[in-house]
């Protein structure tokens, strides 16, 4: 009888120690059999934002006990690996050194397979572990370092659509946060502080709305927060800030996800048109809900990946694994550590004063 492929994915990009086991199945959907994610926030906290040096010391610190921990959860043994899949980029080279260099080891010893795993790659297969994932299909992908609208083709075939032309949206959250006195990494409040919040209080620009496209920018809005934080007097205050910046990044998402509609419909000319939404800020419910609403109208598709799978995990690692194990895409060991790798290689680099829309 075939064995089913196991794949073990590790994930340490950046402030996350993560491992996971996944099993393809006879019937379609993978198994995820264990995931476990060690956070570094306490850690991180007291400096406002990862450090580097001190999150590749966790990583080491961690790494192994969380790699174990993972196969014992599973309820399979280390010889039963197929392929170990690792993400090699991008992020902090200092971190992805970690995991490369214990999954490279690993690969190694057991004699099997050494698959090199693109991060965002990851994210946009998330979904795939729950649902059914057909090609083409729009991704959205929103996070903590990337904010990007790309036509995914086929499986590694990606068409840059739109991008931050500065900062990402989940540094946008987190520097709104910090603004509002949260501590890092406070994103994820934002959007419970905005319900006690009066939404229409302030009124915040929406950068580049009118034009570039479906590309997206987010820096004026927090230079606009910066000035309004500093007039704030008490708790309703900040709540009714909270509220008009959700508010904005509602506004902004909805605008630019009609333009990316009909770029990508340009693509896809079929009528089967799949919208995925992914990445930290894609845990994000009222973003879910207008996303999830505007997508009905236009008649696309929305899919989500699980909420605990939004923000970084070994799970997704594991699954672009699977995909590139059942294709034979394996690498060598000498694979290196990628700080920047974008999905799609042939777009241009949209970032710094001076960019021409
Ligand atoms: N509910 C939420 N609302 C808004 N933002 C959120 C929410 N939950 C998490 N985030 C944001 O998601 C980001 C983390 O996402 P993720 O882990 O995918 O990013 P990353 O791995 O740091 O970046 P990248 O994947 O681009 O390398 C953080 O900026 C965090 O504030
Ligand atoms: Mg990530």
């Amino acid at each position: 009888m075939k064995k089913n492929a196991l794949i073990l994915g590790i994930e340490s990009s950046c402030d996350e120690t993560a491992a996971a086991i996944l099993e393809e199945s006879d019937e379609g959907l993978p198994k995820l059999l264990s995931n476990i994610v060690s956070s570094q926030t306490e850690i991180h906290k007291k400096f406002g934002g990862v450090v580097p040096e001190l999150a590749a010391r966790s990583h080491l610190d961690k790494i192994d006990f969380i790699v174990n921990k993972a196969i014992l959860e599973s309820g399979k043994k280390l010889k039963d690996i197929d392929a170990i899949s690792v993400t090699a980029g991008p992020g902090l080279i200092v971190c992805l050194s970690v995991g490369l260099n214990f999954g490279k080891a690993l690969a190694m010893t057991l004699k099997k397979p050494f698959i090199a795993v693109n991060h965002l790659e990851g994210h946009a297969l998330s979904p795939k572990i729950i649902t059914e994932l057909k090609y083409p299909y729009l991704l959205l992908l929103i996070s903590g370092g990337h904010s990007q609208y790309l036509a995914v083709k086929n499986f590694g075939k990606y068409k840059r659509l739109g991008t931050t032309i500065d900062d990402a949206l989940g540094e946008a959250f987190d520097k709104t946060a910090k603004l509002l006195g949260i501590k890092f990494p406070g994103g994820y409040l934002i959007e419970k502080l905005a319900k006690k919040g009066n939404k229409d209080r302030f009124f915040l620009p929406k950068p580049i709305i009118n034009k570039g496209g479906c590309n997206l920018s987010f820096a004026g809005l927090k230079t606009a927060v910066l000035k309004i934080s500093k007039t704030l007097k008490n708790k309703q205050d900040k709540y009714d800030l909270a509220a008009s910046f959700q508010k904005t990044i509602e506004e902004i998402l909805i605008k630019k996800t009609k333009i990316a509609f009909n770029e990508f419909k340009k693509i896809n000319t079929k009528s089967n048109n799949i919208f995925v939404i992914a990445g930290g800020v894609a845990a994000n419910n009222k973003i879910r809900e207008n996303l999830e609403r505007l997508s009905l109208e236009e008649n696309f598709k929305p899919i989500f990946p699980p909420r605990n799978l939004c923000g970084d995990n070994a799970a997704m690692i594991a699954m672009a694994g699977l995909e590139r194990y059942k294709l034979k895409k394996f690498n060598k060991l000498d694979y290196p550590a990628k700080p920047r790798w974008p999905l799609d290689k042939k777009a241009t680099f949209l970032k710094g004063a001076g960019v021409k829309l």
